[in-house]
């Protein structure tokens, strides 16, 4: 796919290859980094939608509408630089009953090669550590997880359910409390990762999660895929969910343009989040 993008920030008449644009000059992988560093990645349309409903009790997806080849290469590119992925209990359930895709591991395809081969040469193992955040610890395994050796661990609140606990730690996973109601909160997850040696962490959650991390001043890097669409609907969902947040300071890194001529056209934008600016 010899796909080019028009760079609209910084501003250049040239145009770059959408291969290797997020894993390279506009990727966010560091391999010596002291600090942790959070990258998330959403797709939505103009209207902000991440996800849709046909009413108020069916649960949300994204619609297929929303979704390009050239956002899913950018996704995987982003997904490679990650020593641990940042999951969630509901991403566990909608995977088993395949509402989701699988995005546990990079695909086992020739298009994904080259990223497995990037992830060898930095020293990283093929598959990225996962943590899955839950405040209901209620969800399946995944037999993708063992099949191919990823180590996880499972992050809930003090006030989650002790049985429960009790049972993901005699079935042999670690449960780390990372909060003080039934929630994970970001900062007491980071720092216990930390102390695991996992450095970069992808999140692949949704607007709950996003909240929890910038709520807490923990993401730094933050992708985001606008398909041009206008998609209405009374039931939606957009990319954060939660009480109204001290905004970090959102540094433009870079704005691509996908003309696209027979589809929609999409931006491609990446930031830094910058937490001091009211000290
Ligand atoms: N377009 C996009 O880029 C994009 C990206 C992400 C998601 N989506 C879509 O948006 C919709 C909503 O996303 P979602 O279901 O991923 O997200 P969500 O509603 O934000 O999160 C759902 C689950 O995450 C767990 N969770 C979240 N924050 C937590 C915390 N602080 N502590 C402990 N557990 C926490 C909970 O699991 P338990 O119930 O197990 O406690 C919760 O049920 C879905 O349709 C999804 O496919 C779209």
């Amino acid at each position: 796919m010899a796909k080019k993008l028009l760079q609209l920030f910084p501003q250049s008449s040239d145009k770059q290859e959408l291969n290797y644009l997020y894993l390279y000059k506009h990727g966010w992988y560091s391999a010596n980094t002291k600090q942790p560093i959070v990258a998330a990645n959403f797709l939505s349309s103009l209207d902000g939608r991440i996800a849709i409903s046909p009413d108020a009790q069916s649960s949300a997806e994204l619609p297929k509408s929303l979704t390009s080849e050239e956002d899913f290469r950018l996704f995987l590119e982003l997904h490679a630089q990650a020593d641990c992925l940042i999951t969630h209990g509901g991403y566990m359930r909608s995977l088993a009953t395949q509402k989701l895709g699988n995005i546990l591991q990079l695909p086992n395809s020739r298009d994904c090669e080259d990223l497995y081969n990037w992830r060898a040469l930095q020293g990283l193992s093929p598959h990225p550590a996962l943590v899955i955040a839950s405040s209901s610890l209620d969800f399946p395994m995944h037999p993708s997880i063992k099949e191919h050796d990823q180590p996880v661990h499972i992050a809930t609140g003090q006030q989650a359910d002790a049985d429960k606990i009790k049972k993901w730690q005699d079935d042999g996973y670690e449960v780390l409390i990372t909060g003080k109601s039934d929630a994970v909160e970001g900062k007491p997850l980071i720092d216990a990762l930390t102390e695991k040696n996992y450095k970069l962490f992808y999140l692949i959650a949704g607007p709950k999660m996003l909240h929890t991390m910038i709520d807490d001043q923990q993401l730094n890097k933050l992708y985001l895929s606008y398909s041009h669409q206008l998609l209405g609907g009374e039931f939606f969902r957009t990319k954060l969910d939660g009480p109204v947040l001290n905004s970090p300071k959102l540094e433009l890194n870079s704005l691509f343009y996908d003309a696209s001529d027979n589809k929609h056209g999409q931006f491609f934008s990446s930031y830094t989040c910058n937490y001091n600016i009211n000290k």
